[in-house]
């Protein structure tokens, strides 16, 4: 029996790639000019592709999956903490908030950047800021969102960012998965 399922499908691979690079060559390339409105652009309509893939995708991808109550999340740091959690296929519901996080940080990014070039706010220092604040919110997420990948590789011993890369996960029933819930 195959030890690996197929988690993430290629569109969720491709989107997450793409968005993680657009975002990151805007912080490169900072300031208005037009590659750098273009990029965030891409981002949002990156964006609002994986939206409507979260409901219709494939079952890993949809919202459904993985957006989970306040309950649900503290119940998993709570095990998480205590040594008790398990491992999931899909993001566990922690790392679902963060993902929500990271979405809505980057459209309030890009919309804050694109209403400074319309003739209403063009200038207005207060978007400038907000823009600036928003855009740096969401660096130090991602900061925080990959160390906490790379925690969770190693608390699960599973390699979560090479999984964003193939699509592939250890079957939750594989030897070395049983040994991990019952730690
Ligand atoms: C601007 C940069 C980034 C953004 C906005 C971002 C955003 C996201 C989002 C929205 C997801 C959910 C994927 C989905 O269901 O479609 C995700 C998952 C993930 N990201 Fe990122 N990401 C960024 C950079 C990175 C980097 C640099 C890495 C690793 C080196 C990384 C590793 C991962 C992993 C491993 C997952 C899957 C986590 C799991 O298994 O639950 N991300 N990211
Ligand atoms: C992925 C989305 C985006 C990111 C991560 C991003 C990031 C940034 C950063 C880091 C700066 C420099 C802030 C500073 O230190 O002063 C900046 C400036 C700027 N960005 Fe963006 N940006 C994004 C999207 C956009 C979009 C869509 C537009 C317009 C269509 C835009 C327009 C501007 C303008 C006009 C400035 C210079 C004025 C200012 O500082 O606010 N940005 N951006």
């Amino acid at each position: 029996m195959d030890v690996f399922v197929k988690v993430w499908d290629p569109l969720v691979r491709v989107l997450h790639w793409s968005l993680a690079s657009v975002v990151l060559a805007n912080f490169v390339n900072e300031g208005g000019d037009p590659l750098h409105n273009w990029l965030g652009y891409a981002a949002l309509l990156l964006i609002g592709m994986r939206l409507v893939w979260g409901f219709i995708g494939t079952p890993h991808a949809r919202f459904s999956d993985w957006v989970r109550g306040p309950r649900a999340v503290a119940q998993y740091l709570r095990a998480r903490r205590s040594g008790r959690s398990h491992r999931q296929l899909g993001h566990n519901p922690a790392a679902g908030v963060m993902m929500l996080v990271l979405l809505i940080g980057v459209i309030l990014v890009s919309i804050s950047g694109w209403l400074q070039t319309t003739d209403r706010f063009f200038g207005a220092a207060w978007l400038e800021t907000l823009h600036e604040v928003c855009a740096y919110a969401v660096l130090t997420l991602v900061g925080i969102h990959v160390l906490a990948a790379i925690s969770e590789s190693i608390h699960y011993r599973e390699n979560l960012v090479a999984s964003m890369l193939h699509g592939r996960k250890r079957r939750l029933d594989s030897a070395p998965a049983q040994q991990q819930l019952t730690e």
